[in-house]
């Protein structure tokens, strides 16, 4: 029996098996595996034939930096390192509906001022982009725009066309090869659609921009499948609920990670937000007890966020521990830091813990934030209303010192804060640099808690217990 190309591959990791299997080994994901044709599971070894040898070069060398494409969405061009880089592909990813096309379609709109820009769209008739494009106000930007699936076409295309500057495909899970069996969205589909672009991207010098759905079904490949061959890995996040949405960078050959870039969602399309801190600090209402204000650093900007816990007595025998923007195992550690070292009970309680607007924290530093809240909230005692805190927890109870704090408290003072509950040495440096702040250094959780325990102590002057 002739053996058949066929392969089962994780539409989630891209991982290829030999046979069919319910959940992959590789990512642990359940019911992404689907069998796919023309593909072989263990390719073909390299046979005989040989190739030609390879010349090595020296660091040095001639090869001049390329400026960058400045789209003047200035959210944008920070989080991609400073601009698109000619010849890159950065894939943009995020939840269905969150904003992609529009923030893409406004990109290539500012860039179309000085580039030849291409917006390539599966998903989307061109009556729908151009009415999308009429509410964003962007009808007379100079952009070819083209309603295709096929990457062939697409190649032969771009082959001819001199010039293009940005190209994007919106998305690459609509994309086809016809010398393929497997249908659109499939890993082999959205993987050689990808390469070939890529390809054509680094030879004819353009910049392409990828769009990739997220998806938990696993029966459209996601863009995980895409992050090693692409430069630059965006994700577009926010919550539905809420009108922020934040770019961030993931990985950047050309620039920083973890950097990040926050956009409204407006009538006629996503805003730019300079100050983000004053934005996720609108609704915040001071003298509430469980919630602090939590100065963090995202990417290279400092970023005030509100912290919100509550404690509230359970009816189950193993109470909730409910995080929305923070880490679950974070929580679980800090509460039981607080448990074991501090003597503070949270048996019998539901826990919940809130990143109030929509804003995933992922820095260690927020630990003694979280600890304040959880404190506030289980005394029902409300923080002062102007003080920031941060710090990062340890296991034994101590608070250790983070970076760029400096930062962080310029951040809060520019915001109106005058009270700061930070780690030990931190607080007693910027005691001498900012008058004006009132500092609370805090070498233990147990000082925090004496700290908060009497509010009445105006001064706060104290030293944490050790
Ligand atoms: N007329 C409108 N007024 C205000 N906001 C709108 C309007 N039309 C769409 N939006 C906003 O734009 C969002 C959809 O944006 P967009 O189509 O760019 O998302 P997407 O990520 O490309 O979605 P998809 O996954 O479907 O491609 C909607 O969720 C909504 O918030
Ligand atoms: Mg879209
Ligand atoms: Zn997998």
């Amino acid at each position: 029996m002739a053996k058949r190309n066929t392969s089962y591959t994780c539409q989630n990791c891209g991982t290829s098996y030999g046979k069919w299997a319910g959940q992959c080994d590789s990512c642990g994901e359940w019911n992404t595996i689907i069998e796919e044709k023309g593909v072989e599971a263990v390719p073909k070894g390299l046979g005989k034939g040989k190739g030609n040898a390879i010349e090595f070069v020296g660091l040095q060398g001639a090869s001049e930096e390329a400026p960058r494409l400045v789209s003047t969405v200035k959210e944008f061009d920070r989080v991609c390192g400073g601009g698109l880089v000619p010849g890159s592909a950065i894939l943009v990813g995020g939840d269905p509906g969150i904003g992609k096309s529009t923030l893409l379609l406004q990109v290539v709109g500012m860039l179309s001022a000085k580039n030849s820009c291409i917006y390539v769209s599966g998903e989307e008739s061109v009556d729908q982009i151009r009415m999308r494009a009429r509410r964003l106000g962007l009808e007379e930007k100079d952009v070819s725009l083209a309603a295709a699936t096929s990457v062939r076409d697409l190649i032969t295309t771009l082959e001819k066309s001199s010039k293009v500057g940005v190209v994007v495909i919106d998305s690459i899970q609509t994309m086809f090869i016809d010398s393929l069996d497997s249908a659109p969205g499939t890993v082999a589909q959205v993987r050689t659609s990808a390469q070939e672009l890529i390809r054509i991207a680094k030879r004819r010098g353009f910049s392409l921009l990828i769009v990739g759905h997220v998806t938990k079904e696993g029966t459209i490949a996601g863009p995980r499948v895409l992050e090693h061959m692409v430069d630059t890995v965006l994700y577009f996040e926010g919550d539905r609920g809420h009108q922020f949405r934040i770019l961030r960078a993931i990985k950047n050959r050309f620039g920083p990670t973890d950097e990040i870039g926050v956009f409204e969602m407006t009538e006629t399309g996503l805003m730019e937000v300079e100050n983000p801190s004053a934005l996720f600090l609108a609704q915040r209402r001071g003298d509430i007890s469980g919630a602090t204000v939590f100065a963090g650093i995202e990417g290279s900007r400092p970023v005030l966020v509100e912290i919100q816990a509550l404690v509230a007595p359970s009816s189950l025998g193993t109470p909730r521990r409910a995080v929305v923007g923070w880490d679950t195992g974070r929580l679980s550690m800090v509460l039981a830091v607080l448990e074991a070292r501090c003597g503070i009970s949270f048996a019998g309680k539901d826990v919940y813990l809130n990143v109030a607007g929509g804003l995933r924290v992922s820095e260690p530093a927020a630990d003694l934030a979280v600890a304040a809240a959880l404190i506030s909230a289980l005394n029902d005692e409300p923080l002062p209303s102007d003080s920031v805190v941060f710090g990062e927890v340890g296991l034994s109870g101590e608070v250790r010192p983070v970076g760029q704090a400096d930062l962080r408290l310029k951040e809060a003072q520019k915001l109106g804060f005058s009270r700061c509950y930070t780690p030990g040495q931190e607080g007693k440096k910027k005691q001498q640099i900012d008058i004006g702040f009132q500092s609370n250094a805090i070498e233990h959780l147990r000082g925090l808690i004496d700290l908060l325990s009497d509010n009445t102590d105006q001064s706060s002057k104290r030293l944490g217990a050790v």
